[in-house]
């Protein structure tokens, strides 16, 4: 088996990962997401880079934009404190965005699918790379603060908040428990035709 199929079968998410990368393997990683099947070529997708040094600039731009658009201060608040605990989790966070072509060249669902093949890519790339990461989302993702607060137009989609770091020492492990493959995949002759049956 090759140590890429290894790296995929074995891989995992990790909630929490101190150490850092260099900017050099996340060029790198980045680039890995710029190979996502892209139907027409669109480039839907920007990454931004965010260390655990722009923590503080965020939730300054974020307060900045509460202040103009009258945003409750709860909210902010909201906003803010899961800004700092996704800044726990890992050094770096790579905020994937996904600039949605409303044209009609291309079916919206099919973009969507094109910047989650960009950001599955960049994941197993770090993790090929002996570094490790988390794909998040939540309420930080869709809120319209952290949109305004990075500068993103309108037809920006935060479709991953992806963490990556570099676990120092990674724990022995039991292998992820993975689905069943009989449950999932299926050969033709196995599925009845419900209008024949
Ligand atoms: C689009 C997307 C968004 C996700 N958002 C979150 C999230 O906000 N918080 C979280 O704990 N896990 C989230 N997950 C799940 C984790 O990234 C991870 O896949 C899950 O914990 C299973 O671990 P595994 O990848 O090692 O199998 C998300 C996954 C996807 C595909």
């Amino acid at each position: 088996m090759t140590a890429l199929i290894e790296s995929i079968l074995t891989r995992k998410s990790q909630p929490v990962i101190d150490g850092d990368i260099p900017l050099s393997d996340i060029e790198r990683i980045v680039q890995c997401a710029l190979t996502a099947p892209d139907h027409r070529s669109l480039r839907p997708w920007r990454f931004i880079l965010c260390s655990r040094a722009d923590c503080e600039k965020l939730i300054r731009r974020v307060e900045l934009v509460a202040l103009a658009q009258e945003t409750d201060d709860a909210s902010v608040e909201d906003i803010t404190a899961a800004l700092q605990r996704l800044f726990t989790t890992a050094p770096r966070v790579v905020v994937c965005v996904l600039y949605v072509d409303r044209s009609g060249r291309v079916p919206e669902i099919e973009q969507v699918l094109s910047a989650g093949a960009a950001i599955e890519n960049m994941l197993l790339a770090a993790e090929a790379m002996g570094h490790s990461g988390y794909w998040r989302t939540g309420k930080l993702a869709y809120s319209p603060l952290l949109t305004a607060a990075l500068g993103l137009e309108e037809n920006a989609l935060i479709c991953g908040l992806l963490c990556l770091g570099h676990l120092e020492q990674r724990m022995s492990m039991e292998p992820p428990q993975r689905p069943d493959l009989c449950r999932h995949f299926f050969s033709l002759d196995s599925l009845p035709c419900r209008e024949f049956s």
